[in-house]
This record gives structure tokens, sequence and C-alpha cells, in this order.
């Protein structure tokens, strides 16, 4: 047994991971992956809380794969860490189960990440499933005991939750849980390339991890920026310009970066220049990553491997803490006092005929 801190963290299988998933969070995720002992959920059964349907659930397989690709191409090193299938553990339905019993609905009415879900994904009311959302993140999370949860920023309100239910739960039953923390990353939310306060696959204005150079270049080429500024002469902008932003975050150059925002406050530089070199600064930020990425596609079965191992291991962790469960909740006993009885009953009678 490891005396390490645990993290449990992860992300719905919705396809490849972008920058703002990794500056939100996948990049505390590999900095801590030696200090803590970690474990990465593929959450699908959260994708089915907007997207129930069978056609929707045949793509999770693929995103399934691409997405630890991704986290493999991040740095996050599948020797030392334990990626899993959210879905292939059963334990996670029976904890969500008693864990609703632990919560209020207006509790859970009061986050506004919901509403924002039921909105993007067209539904009309709020599915039963949606509400319970944060009830079974709560589940991932102390289903390996937690005590570390690296999330971006829209995670953050069902992290308090998860700290509510777990001192719910030791107050009813004894200290099973630890109360997990959380944690935000440098760059809580990443505008995207757009300008939109959030960098999105569905809104398309995102960069992938998984973009090649050229796309990177295109992308930053749209990119929004001072729209007042029509011509390079003409004084802008840098506050909250998503260009200076992306320069400020990715750019290790800041030296060249400083020169840029100065000559752009001053009508010195065309936005092309200051294009052109965030492009070539988010492409060498990649690099590494697409490096990586390459050398873990080309070994065939490599990623089922990953997860296939990891998910046997997240259920042997998963028994054991179902069991503690049981055993503080007092569940096993009424089922144990029922079959000893029964047990009884049936042999007497069978020495008697
Ligand atoms: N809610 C996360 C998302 O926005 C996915 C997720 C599911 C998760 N279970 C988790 C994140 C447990 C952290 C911990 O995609």
């Amino acid at each position: 047994m490891s005396e390490k801190r645990r993290i449990l963290t992860g992300d719905r299988p919705t396809g490849k991971l972008h920058l703002g998933h990794y500056v939100g969070s996948l990049k505390n995720r590999v900095r801590l992956q030696n200090e803590y002992e970690c474990f990465f959920i593929i959450a699908d059964l959260h994708t089915l809380t907007t997207r129930p349907e069978k056609d929707a659930i045949a793509g999770i397989t693929e995103n399934a794969r691409e997405m630890v690709l991704d986290y493999l191409a991040a740095g996050i090193d599948p020797e030392i860490s334990t990626i899993y299938l959210q879905s292939a553990v059963p334990e996670i339905y029976e904890l969500n189960l008693l864990f609703e019993m632990l919560v209020t609905v207006p509790r859970l009415q009061r986050l506004p990440s919901l509403k924002d879900m039921a909105r993007s994904a067209d539904l009309q009311e709020m599915p039963f499933g949606l509400l319970g959302y944060p009830v079974l993140q709560t589940g991932d999370i102390l289903l390996p005991r937690a005590h570390l949860v690296p999330v971006g920023k829209d995670n953050e309100a069902h992290v308090e939750l998860t700290r509510e239910i777990a001192r719910r739960f030791n107050n009813y039953y004894g200290e099973v849980f630890p109360v997990p923390e959380v944690l935000v990353g440098d760059v809580p939310t990443l505008v995207g390339t757009d300008g939109a306060t959030k960098m999105s696959k569905s809104l398309g204005n995102a960069i992938l991890l998984s973009d090649d150079s050229a796309t990177v270049e295109k992308k930053v080429r749209a990119m929004y920026t001072d729209p007042n500024r029509v011509r390079a002469d003409i004084p802008g902008t840098v506050e909250g310009n998503p260009v200076f932003i992306y320069h400020d975050i990715f750019n290790s150059d800041t030296a060249e970066v400083e020169d840029l925002k100065e000559r752009y406050r001053t009508g010195r530089v065309g936005d092309v220049e200051v294009k052109e070199k965030l492009a070539r600064a988010i492409n060498a930020y990649l690099e590494p990553m697409r490096e990586r990425r390459a050398a873990f596609a080309s070994r065939t079965g490599l990623v089922d491997e990953v997860i296939y191992n990891g998910t046997l291991r997240m259920r042997d962790e998963a028994r054991a803490t179902l069991a503690e469960v049981r055993k503080a909740m007092g569940l096993g006993g009424v089922w144990n006092s029922i079959r000893r009885k029964a047990e009884k009953a049936i042999k007497n009678r069978e020495r008697d005929t």
C-alpha cells in the first residue's frame, strides 16, 4: 500500500482536448503525478446526462481513445497513474445512489453549471440524471478516497458539493472519506480564439492539443483581437485582448511579448506580426506533445491496454471502498441478519423432511 495522498480527476470523453483543458487542469495533473497517487477517470456515464441516445454512446469508444492519447501526449505517465473507464466500474452506480440520499434537490438546482449544460444541450427541462451530475462526480472523487481534485474553474462548485457530501457521510456513519480539496489551474478559464469567455470545442473556438502547426497558424490568424484597430498605425488595446492573453500564457519569450505589447499600444506593429509570433509560440508549446502523441499512437493497442489495466486496478479500489461504506452504514447487517435466519430455516426444513 502506498502512503501517498491521492488525486482523482478526469473528463467526459467528448473528443480531443484543447489548450483550455491543458492550462485549466491537465498541466497540474502532469506536475503532481509523482507527488500523488493519481486516478484519472474517463467519465463516460457523465456524457449520458445530456446525451443518452444510442448513437452518442456508440461514439464514446473512439472519443475515449483520443482523450487518453491526449493525456499521454500531455505527459501523463501510464506506468505510474491509473486511467480508467467509469462505466466499467460497477461500484460507481452503487455509491451514486447512496450519495443521492445525502443532498437536497434545491442544493443541486442552485448550481449554475447544470442549467448551462441543459441549455447548451438544447434540453427544455432538466433531466433527473443531469441534476444528479455533481452527485455522480462526488462518487467518482470519493470512490478512491481522493484528497485533491485538480479541475477547471467550471467544476469548482462540484467539488464544494463533494466536500459537503463527504462531511455528511462521515457525520452519519463515521469517518470513511477524506474531505477533498479543489485545485484550479493557473488559467482558471481560458478565453476562446473568438474572444468568447470560454474555450470550448462545441463553440468552435478551440485550439486542440493535437492540432498540427498549419492548423494552429490558421486558427491564430483568424483570432479575434482589438476590433477598433482597423490599421496597424492605430494604437491598440492589450488588456483583455485574447491574442495578448495567449501571448502571456504560451509565449515563453517575455522580452518579445513586452516589445509586442509596447508597439501595439503605440500603433507600431501590425496584427499579422503579433499573430505570427503567437502561432510560433503556441507551436513550440505543443511540439513536445505532438512528438509524444505520435510515439504513443504508433504502438498498436497501447491506449486500450492502458485503460484496461487502469480499470482493473480501479475495480479493486472500488470494491474495497464499497465494503467500507456498507460496513459503516450497517447496510450489510440487514442482509446478513435476513440471510442467517433464512439459511437456518432452510437447513431445519431439509432436516425435518
Ligand atoms: N465534470 C467533469 C467535466 O466537466 C468530468 C468529471 C466527471 C470529473 N467526474 C469527475 C472531474 C471527477 C473531476 C473529478 O468534464
